[in-house]
């Protein structure tokens, strides 16, 4: 598969780099003025076995690449109290505000724990400014993709069930929204990111479908369109018609493939010895670059086979702590279906 190439910034605070494109209405600094904040709680996915794939050690410095409302943070600063401590980043500023919340009630928790509203692909450079070097971290953990937070959160653009603008930025400090791509890149292009960033067979009509109804102002509307575009089958299907289109549409705006092979191969550079990354991943594109990523840096010599002697030079830098990807069991997916397609995947540092 040839990687679409896109025009997305890679810090949150560049401008938009789509021709002619501008910000859209919803483009605010932040939404806590706008939007009103669901009651419900993410449930932090897959904890015990976060817990023993990270082995989280009393007094171990850890950084949660994905903070979200904070519910594996919590947990690590649990395990490794009494002075352990917890580095949480977090693209969404509002993430960090909920994280903090739930983190109010207990000063313990909450006092080894610092924040930073970034995005993960300059992992390094975050944690360097938190104290953390290179090769002086316990652990990493990666919980990928959006939070229910954000899916719950009216004027995120994220869900298809409402009438919201779309946006679906993680950073609202960036500029390119979900807007810019539906009604700015032309059909080609569309179909190349809803055909390889969602994987949807039908990439081809359900692009020119949104470009004959351009142009567009909500997901929902949006939505309509996708589904109006599906071909019909048999039977009732257990996903939305435009649940794949969503997604590529996520993944473009946040450039989170990118983001993900950035943000992994610092952060093994920031475990000491015996320190580890863990990532929870919940599409097959995410998975399959961290699948790839983790076996190739647990391999000592990368040449392609024929090459009868190596030449790479490549030594492995971490081993896998598990052959296989870890589940979340049938009871967990029973309590929280949102949790159906998460895969752990985990590596400790040589
Ligand atoms: C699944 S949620 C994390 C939930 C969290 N583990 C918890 O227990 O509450 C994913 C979070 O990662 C954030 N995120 C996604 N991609 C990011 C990136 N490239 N850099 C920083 N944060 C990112 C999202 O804003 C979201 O808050």
């Amino acid at each position: 598969m040839t990687p679409v190439t896109l025009p997305m910034p890679r810090s949150a605070t560049q401008r938009c780099a789509v021709a002619g494109a501008r910000t859209t209405a919803v483009a605010a600094n932040t939404y806590s003025e706008l939007a009103p904040v669901p009651e419900r709680r993410h449930i932090p996915v897959m904890l015990p076995e976060v817990l023993r794939a990270l082995d989280v050690k009393p007094g171990g410095a850890y950084v949660d690449a994905n903070l979200g409302e904070g519910g594996h943070t919590e947990a690590i600063l649990q395990a490794n109290a009494p002075d352990g401590t917890v580095l949480g980043i977090d693209a969404d500023a509002e993430a960090i505000t909920s994280a903090r919340g739930r983190l109010a009630g207990s000063p313990d928790l909450a006092g080894r724990m610092t924040t930073a509203n970034a995005n993960f692909r300059d992992i390094a450079d975050v944690s360097a400014d938190h104290g953390h070097a290179v090769g002086s971290v316990d652990g990493v953990l990666f919980d990928l993709g959006l939070s229910s937070l954000q899916l719950d959160t009216e004027q995120r653009g994220f869900s298809f069930r409402r009438p919201d603008p779309l946006d679906m930025r993680f950073d609202v400090r960036q500029s390119i929204t979900a807007g810019d791509i539906v009604n700015r890149y032309d059909r080609d292009d569309l179909a190349d990111v809803i055909y390889q960033y969602g994987e949807e067979r039908s990439s081809r009509r359900v692009a020119a479908a949104i470009v004959a109804a351009r142009p567009l102002q909500t997901a929902s509307q949006l939505a309509d369109v996708i589904a109006s575009a599906m071909p019909r089958r048999g039977g009732r299907s257990r996903i939305h018609p435009a649940t794949k289109t969503f997604q590529a549409l996520r993944i473009a705006v946040n450039d989170e493939l990118g983001a993900l092979e950035d943000g992994l191969n610092q952060a093994i550079s920031l475990l000491k010895p015996g320190g580890r990354v863990v990532v929870i991943a919940y599409h097959s594109l995410e998975d399959r670059i961290v699948k790839n990523l983790f076996r190739r840096e647990a391999t000592d010599c990368i040449c392609p086979p024929e090459r009868p002697i190596c030449d790479c030079g490549h030594t492995a830098s971490v081993t896998l702590v598990s052959r296989r990807v870890i589940k979340p069991s049938e009871a967990e997916i029973d309590g929280n279906p949102r949790s159906r397609s998460a895969r752990l995947r985990a590596v400790e540092r040589l």
